[in-house]
């Protein structure tokens, strides 16, 4: 059978790569106020839309809207388009394939590029020992997943999250997230034997747990607390982790805390589930961000940077955890042929160039945001590693008292500037650009929320 070669076209983008914003339109203007208003009448109303940007096309770092106003996306899709927009090598390879093959389903069938990315995936875990992928939609199923892959290898039904943890909405999901209530309120009784244990937050701490202590006051409680009053390790299937937490305020576990899990989870044969949806696929700087701290996890979940946008999550598991029989557990979309290619290209891209970007613009960023505490009263601190960056927004230095309504204004103003930015946690602004960015579009965001910062700050 001739394969129908398809004719490759990119998407034409008034603007290049390397163009700055224009705003050239009221916010939101007139066509982006249509849909707005379709989406309010027809749309489910559970979203959070921080401001009204609505996308027509994006071409790297710049999405243009509606009305032509174009901006620079520093929260690229919530971490998603790794490789920018439509970057032309991952629009070719989804091209391609779906002029070949859109589907087949891999939980029925074979194609050869499932069984390729999974001995691409298992050969960037870190661990010596063989590892098997399974393949599903989103971060969520990939957290499903691994829930249930640890149920089933270990016969135990106990599992442990972190306060501030956000891995994803699915019922289990959403059992271990602890972020914001109103993400449980009204969805009633949740998975039993789930346990949540204080996050070491370095800046604030939190209740009984010291900042400058956080990593030994954190697995003190989880060992001599949690695992003596209220649930026996010996019935913990996995300890659920971000290296970084992504929707809790991008706050980095400390690597000192993150070996001390480790070695938690092996006294006691626990599993140790790297929730690497939004910190992995080289966002960092390195394919996963438990590599700053040399551990291994058992399981590490992906998805959001995997693809650059289409629709793909895994899991990793180490092959001797990965033991459930054919029937256990699949989805009929999961590593579909058309997402499989997008994977392939954004790997091939970060690989050889934008994982050490990362790196480098993160360095680049850190270091021009280095005197911001001195510079700005409003901003408590700036954390982060590559590109996955905090910025917390506080009233006070001094008391560290959250300004979530600060906060939200400067990602409003930075919008009304031509900047995409969002807010994570309480009271953090996080720049997410995509891995390509370059030192004139940070230098551009930078500016952007000094300016802005400098304007709220004398406003109070
Ligand atoms: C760490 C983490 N895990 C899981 C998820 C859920 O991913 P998804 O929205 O693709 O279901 C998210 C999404 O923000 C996340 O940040």
């Amino acid at each position: 059978m001739s394969t129908p070669q398809p004719q490759v076209k990119t998407p034409q983008v008034k603007t290049s790569n390397a163009a700055l914003p224009q705003i050239n339109t009221s916010l939101p203007g007139p066509e982006a106020r249509r849909v707005l208003e379709l989406d309010r009448t027809y749309v489910s109303p559970s979203y959070t839309r921080d401001y009204p940007l609505v996308a027509k096309r994006g071409r790297g770092v710049i999405v243009e809207d509606v009305d032509g106003n174009t901006f620079m996306d520093f929260a690229a899709g919530i971490a998603v388009v790794s490789t920018g927009h439509c970057h032309p090598e991952v629009v070719r390879a989804i091209q391609e394939q779906a002029a070949t093959l859109i589907h087949m389903s891999g939980t029925d069938f074979y194609y050869p590029s499932l069984a390729e990315l999974a001995e691409r995936l298992a050969s960037i875990a870190p661990g010596k020992e063989a590892k098997r992928v399974y393949f599903g939609n989103s971060g969520a199923e990939a957290v499903e997943a691994a829930i249930k892959l640890a149920k089933y290898h270990t016969k135990r039904d106990k599992l442990v999250a972190f306060h501030g943890a956000f891995h994803g909405r699915t019922m289990g999901a959403l059992s271990l997230t602890a972020s914001r209530a109103i993400q449980r309120k009204g969805f009633g009784t949740l998975l039993s034997g789930v346990f949540h244990t204080p996050f070491p937050d370095t800046y604030r701490g939190s209740y009984a747990i010291r900042p400058e202590f956080a990593t030994a006051d954190c697995l003190s409680y989880l060992e001599n607390e949690l695992f003596r009053r209220r649930v026996d390790p010996d019935e913990v299937a996995a300890i659920f982790i971000e290296p970084i937490q992504g929707e809790g305020g991008y706050l980095p576990a400390p690597a000192d805390f993150l070996r001390g899990l480790r070695d938690i989870c092996d006294k006691y044969g626990i599993l140790l589930v790297a929730d690497e949806v939004q910190c992995g696929m080289g966002r960092t700087g390195k394919w996963w961000a438990v590599e700053h701290a040399g551990i291994e996890p058992d399981i590490i979940c992906t998805a959001k940077g995997i693809a650059s946008g289409m629709p793909l999550g895994a899991i990793i598991a180490r092959a001797s955890v990965m033991d459930w029989k054919a029937g256990a557990h699949a989805s009929t979309f999961g590593g579909n042929p058309v997402c499989i290619a997008a994977a392939n290209a954004t790997m091939d891209l970060l690989e050889s160039e934008y994982i050490a970007n990362a790196a480098r613009m993160g360095e680049f960023i850190m270091g021009r945001l280095a005197d911001w505490r001195e510079r700005h009263k409003i901003v408590g601190d700036v954390r982060g590693r590559g590109l996955m960056i905090g910025i917390e927004i506080v009233r006070d230095q001094k008391t560290k008292e959250k300004g979530p309504d600060l906060r939200n204004r400067l990602v409003q103003a930075a919008f009304e500037k031509g900047l995409l930015v969002l807010g994570s946690g309480d009271t953090t602004l996080r720049l997410m650009p995509p891995l390509i960015v370059n030192e004139e579009q940070a230098d551009f965001a930078i500016r952007t929320l000094d300016e802005c910062l400098t304007r709220i700050e004398r406003s109070i």
